[in-house]
């Protein structure tokens, strides 16, 4: 293998989406929450950044960091006591990157409501334990209509990101 571990592509074998998809479920406390009784924006980043590094580091099976996250979206708050639950799966792997969906849901069980919350994409790389440098993650294997469309959205905000990364 190259020394920065990029190499042996072959050799990996693809995965299914369902294979890493990952779930959280919390319920809100009052240190968690702003004066108006709502979860922090900061802390729902937070268990999107940990759900989403659950299904990156599942499928990758590697150690893995954040390299953006480009997009994250609050729809709804979410109030003290009630029930959060984030979903999370890969959309598409790149070589050493892969994008991971995340959407964030709320419940209120007294009044038996569900919401949806929080959509974000968060990108990582798969960080080789040896190197320390990015390695190539295995093939993402895609199955149904709605996973297909995720891995080609996700080919899309990819060149955004790029974009503003590298200015190109
Ligand atoms: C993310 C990081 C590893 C990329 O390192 P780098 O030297 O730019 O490495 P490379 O140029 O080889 O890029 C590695 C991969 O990252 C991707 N990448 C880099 N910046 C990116 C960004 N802003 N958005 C999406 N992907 C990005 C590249 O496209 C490449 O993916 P690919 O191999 O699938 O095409 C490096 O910038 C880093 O360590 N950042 C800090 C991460 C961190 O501390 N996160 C918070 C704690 S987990």
């Amino acid at each position: 293998m190259a020394k920065n571990g990029k190499s042996g592509a072959a050799a990996l074998k693809g995965k299914p989406v369902s294979a890493s998809r990952s779930e959280m479920t919390e319920i809100v406390l009052p240190a968690q929450t702003n004066p108006l009784g709502k979860l922090l924006g900061g802390q729902v980043m937070h268990l999107v950044d940990m759900v989403a590094a659950m299904a990156a580091h599942r499928h990758s099976s590697s150690y893995v960091v954040t390299a953006s996250v480009d997009y994250i979206d609050f729809r709804n708050p979410i109030n003290l006591g009630e029930i959060v639950t984030l979903t999370s799966q890969v959309n598409r792997v790149f070589r050493t990157s892969m994008e991971v969906g995340v959407e964030v849901y709320s419940e209120n069980v007294m009044l038996g409501e569900k919401k949806h919350t929080t959509t974000a994409y968060v990108t990582f790389v798969a960080i080789d334990e040896f190197t320390r440098c990015p390695k190539l993650v295995a093939p993402l294997i895609v199955k149904t209509a709605e996973e297909r469309r995720r891995f080609r959205d996700a080919l899309k905000r990819r060149e955004v990101r790029l974009a503003l990364r590298y200015g190109k």
